[in-house]
């Protein structure tokens, strides 16, 4: 089917379409970009594997998604299709597995009718719940760290972005990068936060006050993807104890246990002669 489509697609737009590969991840967003700025006198169209998916014009009366743009009971992307209406640009929310394949973009020019085209080759990569659930959720005690890693194949020049509650938590610009020079999120994390070579976010020494949802956004050329996480920091008990106190007591109940076995051991054996070691 893909071959297909390929062809049908090379045969319709000809080989002057600019082509992007895009590889994201079971359960991202990701958004399509028409590098347009308005609309208003375009005609931003749409195209999955052949069928239009999106339209939008100077005329409201115009623009749709999905079903209302094919009239071929397509339900395929329900409400996870939107369209940006300044820029024309298609995000897909939650994307799946069967969302992979050829997203063909054609903007029309009035007046003089020019046009212009980009396909994207979107590869979803299928990750398994399990996964999923071990690399997006994250449960720690306060005080520990967490890490989130990004999980990506991440291109060169790729801008990686980490969000917490929509607060940015670094900046990017040029070969420059920085760490919290929010305010809310100075005050937040002060220096409890990291962001490794590879993209990994790092929060030391956590709070409860850091639970809640993270985003990260990786912002390619011609595309850009998001992916959510969600931190759970629960709180510890108050003992009332200092780490040393707890960490003697743990030492004591060890040396407690080999002894209970040790007299275990003791008492049975002159029984029958042979070894018994009874775990309590
Ligand atoms: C849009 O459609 C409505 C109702 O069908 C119509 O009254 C209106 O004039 C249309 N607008 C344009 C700009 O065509
Ligand atoms: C994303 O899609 C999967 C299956 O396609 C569904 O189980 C899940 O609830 C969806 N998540 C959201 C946030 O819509
Ligand atoms: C689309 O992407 C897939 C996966 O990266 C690749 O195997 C395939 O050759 C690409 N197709 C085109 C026409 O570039
Ligand atoms: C960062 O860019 C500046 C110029 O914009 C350049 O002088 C500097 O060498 C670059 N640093 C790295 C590590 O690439
Ligand atoms: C960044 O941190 C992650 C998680 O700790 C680790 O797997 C990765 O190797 C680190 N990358 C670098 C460049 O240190
Ligand atoms: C956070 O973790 C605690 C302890 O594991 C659990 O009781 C609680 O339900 C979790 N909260 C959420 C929102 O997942």
């Amino acid at each position: 089917m893909n071959y297909f489509w390929m062809t049908v697609i090379l045969l319709v737009t000809g080989a002057s379409a600019v082509k992007i590969d895009v590889s994201v991840m079971e359960g991202d967003s990701v958004t399509l970009h028409t590098d347009v700025t308005k609309t208003q006198d375009n005609k931003v169209q749409w195209y999955y594997n052949g069928v239009r998916i999106a339209q939008i014009t100077g005329d409201p009366n115009e623009t749709c998604t999905d079903v209302q743009c094919n009239n071929e009971d397509n339900w395929r992307f329900r409400d996870r299709l939107h369209l940006d209406h300044q820029t024309g640009s298609l995000t897909i929310t939650n994307i799946t597995n069967t969302d992979s394949g050829f997203y063909n973009l054609q903007i029309i020019i009035f007046p003089g009718s020019s046009s212009s085209k980009k396909i994207f080759n979107v590869t979803v990569h299928g990750v398994s719940a399990a996964d999923q659930e071990e690399m997006k959720r994250k449960s720690v005690k306060e005080g520990e760290s967490v890490t989130l890693d990004p999980g990506v194949m991440k291109k060169t020049d790729d801008l990686m972005k980490w969000y917490f509650n929509d607060i940015p938590l670094n900046e990017i610009s040029g070969n420059q990068s920085s760490i919290c020079s929010d305010d809310e999120c100075k005050e937040r994390f002060r220096d409890r936060l990291k962001v490794n070579q590879t993209g990994s976010l790092i929060i030391t020494n956590t709070r409860i006050t850091d639970s809640g949802e993270y985003k990260l956004q990786i912002i390619s050329s011609g595309f850009s993807i998001t992916r959510r996480f969600s931190v759970n920091v629960s709180a510890v008990p108050d003992s009332g104890l200092s780490p040393a106190v707890v960490a003697g007591i743990s030492a004591a109940l060890v040396l407690l246990t080999v002894t209970g076995a040790a007299v275990v051991y003791y008492l049975r054996r002159p029984k029958d002669g042979k070894c018994y070691i009874r775990l309590i």
